[in-house]
């Protein structure tokens, strides 16, 4: 367990979060349960945000919002100054019934909707990051016919591996994202944009990969998309205006992960800055308004999953299952990417761990697990298990599999627990389904 002064073992032996007791917090909602760190969430916003300002000047923090996506997020970030990246039109529609102010979105998407794109623009976003060829003319066609221009980034692909998932790499050459600069996409979509009255190409962007902690990887991705800016400075004379060098930074799950305070992070950043200075005095480049798009290491671990013991299961020689009221219906991260995740016993937090145990969900699925290598005290029917780091991409990718309910969220915070998304029901799963006349029950 990563702790820290909201993230500790109390007195009564108990783990306690926000101030808050876990057992505490299973009587007053239930679990399953995810519980967000509103103070850790501030904390990481604000370690971006300022060492932005302090080390580099002009930039905006972009919270990657498809880490978790709910009104309050959106509130938070706002207050806190910073800007969100949206991925879609439902992210989108979110952010703006939090209020958030639209000139600080940047929309991305490797293919947007028409009418994502007309949303957009009716909201009047900031920036929107192309990533089509095709996408460029619908962007100027909406444009035109608001009479509008819209500002956008070019999202280039620099060719970096970076060292994480393969599902989660996303420059590498077989990508569907970006456009590759090595083989000229990038530039004949310079041209593309170039061409349209109604765009206004403001720069580039870039996005390497998520849960990645080498920084030569992000300070390569950095010099490279600099030797992109110069060249397309040289042959078109466009300087660009920003550079946005997308999110990824990785975060502790388990023992093999590097355990990280929140200011650690301004490391990562003030690696990357340097290199962007470097690389444009080298090129005599003006430095561009820098933009990055954390998402996982600001929420993800602010996030625990709490969930209650069922039924436990020995195999002799083999394994013993604990199965747990949640599961792959409310973080599919092992199921897709044989994730892994650290847990204790909650309601006895001291103890020392006797043995080594799989997590199983409830789902009709084998595979349905939160991972299978968990160290815990002998877990008993009825006891409260915590799962750390689930705050980025649980509740994002949650569903209703099995007709499993989505588990509620509440923000934690000085001693006080609300929810940020209330419980689902049973009546919300049917809440939509239609049974056409001729198959009702008479
Ligand atoms: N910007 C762009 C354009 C992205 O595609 C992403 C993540 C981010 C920023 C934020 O990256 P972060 O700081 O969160 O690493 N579902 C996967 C992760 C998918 C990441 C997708 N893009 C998982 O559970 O690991």
């Amino acid at each position: 367990m990563n702790t820290r002064d909201t993230l500790k073992i109390n007195g009564a032996g108990h783990l306690e979060i926000g101030g808050m007791d876990c057992v505490a917090l299973r009587e007053k909602f239930g679990t399953p349960l995810y519980v967000f760190d509103e103070d850790y969430i501030r904390k990481m916003m604000r370690v971006y945000r300022d060492t932005i300002a302090r080390e580099y000047g002009d930039g905006l923090v972009l919270y990657a919002s498809k880490a978790f996506s709910c009104t309050a997020i959106y509130a938070i970030a706002a207050e806190e100054g910073i800007g969100v990246d949206v991925v879609s039109g439902g992210e989108l529609y979110t952010a703006m019934r939090a209020g958030f102010p639209a000139n600080k979105i940047c929309m991305h998407g490797n293919n947007k909707l028409p009418s994502e794109i007309a949303y957009a623009l009716e909201c009047g976003v900031g920036l929107i990051a192309v990533d089509g060829a095709s996408e460029a003319d619908l962007i100027e066609e909406e444009a035109a016919q608001r009479g509008t221009v819209q500002d956008v980034l070019l999202r280039i692909n620099p060719g970096v591996e970076a060292h994480t998932h393969a599902y989660i790499q996303t420059a590498k050459p077989d990508s569907k994202f970006g456009f590759s600069v090595a083989e000229g996409a990038a530039e004949e979509m310079v041209k593309r944009i170039l061409a349209k009255k109604h765009l206004r190409l403001k720069g580039f962007h870039c996005h390497i990969g998520s849960q990645i902690f080498e920084r030569k990887s992000f300070c390569l991705a950095a010099r490279k998309c600099v030797g992109f800016m110069s060249e397309i400075r040289q042959k078109y004379g466009l300087e660009a205006d920003i550079l946005n060098l997308g999110g990824g930074f990785g975060i502790w799950y388990s023992e093999g992960d590097a355990q990280a305070a929140p200011e650690t992070y301004a490391d990562y950043l003030r690696a990357l800055i340097s290199s962007l200075k470097e690389e444009c005095a080298a090129h005599g480049l003006k430095l561009p308004r820098l933009m990055i798009e954390p998402g996982r290491s600001i929420v993800g671990e602010a996030g625990i999953t709490l969930y209650t013991v069922g039924e436990i299961k020995e195999i002799p020689g083999v394994r013993k299952y604990v199965a747990i009221d949640g599961g792959m219906f409310d973080n599919p991260r092992y199921c897709l990417y044989q994730a892994k995740y650290t847990a204790l016993l909650a309601n006895r937090a001291a103890e020392p761990p006797c043995e080594r145990v799989a997590l199983a969900g409830k789902c009709c699925e084998s595979g349905d697990l939160i991972g299978t290598d968990f160290n815990l005290p002998k877990a008993e029917r009825g006891d409260l298990v915590a799962v750390f780091s689930t705050g980025a991409y649980n509740y994002s990718m949650a569903s209703n599999y099995n007709r499993n309910l989505i588990p509620p969220a509440v923000l934690v915070k000085d001693g006080g627990a609300e929810y940020i998304v209330k419980p689902q029901s049973f009546e919300d799963l049917v809440r939509n389904d239609v049974v056409p006349d001729r198959l009702r029950r008479k």
